[in-house]
């Protein structure tokens, strides 16, 4: 009897499992029989992409009925029995899956339902269109604006999601997705893009199997250290540069994120994005909004390559902060002095920065504090005054020196992060995130701000602005942050601990909000020991990022090739160094191929190396417009391959260049001709070997140099690239 029993009840459960799922099918046990109106089909599209919810009159709740490449007709989708995916399915009802959305009502209840209550759409340009999709809860005063923008040419998609709710207390949401897709593919293989400190964007593929695969950053601050916010998904087979269906995504959050891949029993895909909801529950106030940041996404059914130039072209407009305009090529002296220089040092550097024809001379780390001296990395974060020792005469006089030699003048700053040795430290013990009962936990000797205290928000934004106020010269900053949270506590948050991730992140922009209304063009590199915050969230406000401390040039390879995915060479900060054994020109090149810089003792090089790198500069200040907004060809890869081919186009295709690498040269290895892409087949286009230099050319196979061919060849049977010779590289200026 018993046994009948249990059996029973599984029967039950099932059938209602298969109802709930099922959004034709007969409403739930125990619901009220709705009335049917008539569903509403709301499509969202790019240039090549269609995005289509609709409302299923039986529910009234929002589905994804596509998602994919453009359809000659989407009315057809009309006669699809099935409504599709819940658009932003919710905890508590009847979504058996991870949910985008959960919250805890006033009265305790648990759970969300979703109905659809109207969409509008706002043409914000000629390219851009904002997509509002209103839902509410039937039985709470609770609602969720989803938010859709669409950039046609770019074939770019922004989602973002607004929670708010008017129930007469705080409420508290458990997960809060910027966005949720779904995919009814064959098969799904994900990318990722992770690593660590000098060993960022590394490339790794796997194929999606039933369950939950979670990409995510607990880290806080320098929060993308061991994991980047970007993947790619191809769907059906594996995708490669020229072909394959694949989404490219990043999630512009300088904070925790969290991309979660469920693959359901059905086979059916559902991605999950936004901030990372791992101890971060968090309470709404009755009628304010709680705004979750950008998820950015494209679709491309022609490969990498192709989602690469999309998110490119977004950025250049829309994503990087200046992202049409230009950049100051630079010395930096972090690699070349470290903590170690005095006014003569750095006024021979500003000379060397002349020499070379840079435009810039950037003072990194160790300028500052005086009671505890910033000689090395354990002491004086925090205490923002010219130390006295090393520069007697102040900012002031280095500015000055700057200008009367030619140059421009940038500094260095950490303004989120103090020492326990400092002055900041002991005057404000209250503004450090650190737990009271427990021993401080150090990296890098070092502890962060808390920066959701609105004092401390104006402390950061002063320690920027009165510099700039007393030295109106400087012409750039170059902002760190160099450690993640750990034992971290608020005095500020007070009971609301669990805010801190999220009201770190926004306080952080609260604060470049205000420095970019003061300085809306200073260009501002964004640091974080390297590449450990690198997202469209921050490079609102930055004109660029660097993209790793590890300057040896065939580690950088690897490194800038992982970065091209998501993000344009205008933004990847490469510095010419002293790191790795390769020869100058071989790291010129490989720095070459983004936004170049220098980070070296000019003074100690050769007469030969100094020509070379000046004639460098000046072959780069001539072609980098083609570099920053060209479209980028990766061509051979050195995942693949020994070596690494790519080019840039500029729009009008009458330029382009073309860098070549060989890592490595096996006896007898001889590489293919590399097929060109992005030129115009009718026209005739002349390859000029640039940076040629005697050192490091032994061995550098046939020059294509001083050639001209139809585009159509050099796309159809191509250009020889590669030598004999490990570390050799060519760059080939292409000019029709
Ligand atoms: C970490 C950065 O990545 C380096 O380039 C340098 O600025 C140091 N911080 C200075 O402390």
């Amino acid at each position: 009897m018993k046994k009948l029993l249990s059996l029973f009840i599984v029967i039950c459960s099932v059938s209602f499992t298969a109802s709930a799922q099922d959004p034709m099918g007969p409403p739930p046990v125990g619901q009220p029989q709705m009335k049917q109106t008539p569903d509403i089909f709301i499509p969202v599209s790019t240039r090549n992409t269609d995005l289509v919810f609709r409302v299923n009159g039986r529910d009234g709740r929002l589905y994804q009925a596509y998602f994919g490449p453009k359809l000659v007709n989407s009315d057809n989708l009309k006669q699809m029995r099935d409504a599709g995916h819940l658009a932003y399915a919710t905890f508590g009802t009847d979504n058996l899956f991870e949910p985008a959305i959960r919250a805890t009502h006033n009265d305790g209840n648990p759970s969300l339902d979703l109905k659809y209550v109207s969409h509008h759409f706002e043409t914000i340009g000629t390219n851009v269109i904002l997509n509002r999709i209103l839902l509410k809860d039937p039985e709470y005063p609770f609602e969720v604006t989803l938010n859709i923008k669409t950039f046609a040419d770019e074939d770019v998609i922004e989602q973002w999601v607004e929670i708010k709710h008017n129930e007469k207390k705080p409420l508290t949401i458990f997960n809060y997705a910027s966005s949720m897709l779904h995919f009814d593919a064959g098969r799904y293989w994900l990318t990722q893009f992770h690593g660590d400190w000098a060993e960022e964007m590394k490339i790794q593929e796997s194929e999606l199997t039933a369950g939950i695969k979670i990409l995510d950053s607990k880290l806080g601050t320098r929060a993308h250290m061991y994991q980047t916010p970007v993947f790619l998904l191809s769907l059906n087979g594996r995708s490669d540069e020229n072909s394959g269906e694949v989404l490219a995504g990043t999630l512009g959050w300088s904070g925790n994120f969290r991309f979660l891949f469920e693959v359901d029993e059905k086979g059916s895909l559902r991605v999950i994005s936004g901030i990372n909801p791992f101890a971060s529950e968090y309470t709404i106030e009755p009628g304010r909004v709680f705004k979750t940041p950008s998820m950015i996404l494209t679709y491309s059914t022609s490969g990498r390559g192709q989602a690469s130039r999309n998110l490119h072209r977004w950025a250049i407009k829309y994503g990087v902060l200046d992202g049409t305009g230009t950049r100051l090529t630079l010395l930096n002296n972090w690699e070349a002095t470290g903590f170690n220089f005095d006014e003569k040092k750095l006024s021979e550097i500003l000379d060397e920065t002349k020499k070379m024809g840079l435009d810039l001379f950037l003072l990194d780390d160790g300028w500052f504090a005086n009671k505890y001296p910033r000689n090395n990395d354990r002491a004086g974060l925090g205490d923002w005054q010219e130390n006295k020792a090393k520069l007697p005469d102040g900012l002031g006089y280095l500015v000055r020196e700057a200008d009367k030699k030619g140059v421009k003048f940038g500094i260095w700053i950490e303004p989120e992060m103090v020492n326990p040795k400092s002055e900041l430290y002991e005057n404000h013990p209250d503004w450090i995130l650190k737990l009271p009962n427990r021993p401080e936990h150090y990296f890098r000797n070092q502890l962060v701000l808390d920066l959701s205290n609105p004092k401390v928000q104006e402390f950061v934004f002063n320690v920027v602005d009165e510099m700039l106020t007393k030295n109106p010269g400087i012409a750039f900053i170059k902002w760190d942050c160099n450690r993640m949270m750990t034992n971290t506590y608020s005095v500020y948050l007070k009971d609301k601990q669990s805010h801190i991730y999220i009201d770190y992140v926004n306080s952080l922009y609260n604060v470049l909000d205000r420095l970019r209304k003061k300085y809306p063009a200073l260009p501002i590199m964004l640091c974080s020991g390297g590449g450990g915050r690198v997202d469209y969230g921050a490079l609102r406000y930055f004109t660029e990022f660097w993209a790793s401390d590890n300057t040896d040039a065939l580690e950088r390879i690897y490194i800038q090739w992982g970065y091209s995915y998501f993000f344009p060479a205008i933004s990847v900060c490469n510095h010419i160094t002293s790191w790795g054994r390769q020869s100058l020109k071989f790291r010129t090149d490989v720095a070459m191929m983004g936004k170049m810089g220098y980070d070296i003792r000019v003074n100690e090089m050769t007469e030969n190396e100094l020509k070379f790198s000046q004639n460098a500069i000046a072959n780069y200040k001539r072609l980098s417009d083609v570099i920053w907004q060209g479209d980028l060809y990766r061509l051979a890869s050195p995942y693949e391959e020994n070596r690494a081919v790519l080019m840039y186009v500029n729009s009008t295709k009458t330029k382009a260049v073309l860098f070549g690498y060989t890592l490595n040269a096996r006896y007898g290895e001889t590489f293919n001709r590399v097929r060109l892409q992005g030129l115009d087949p009718g026209r005739t286009y002349k390859i000029q070997e640039i940076n040629t230099a005697t050192e490091g050319r032994r061995g550098m196979g046939m020059s294509e140099s001083g050639r001209s061919y139809t585009g159509d060849y050099l796309m159809k049977v191509g250009l020889s690239v590669g030598s004999a010779s490990p570390l050799t590289s060519t760059v080939y200026e292409i000019s029709e």
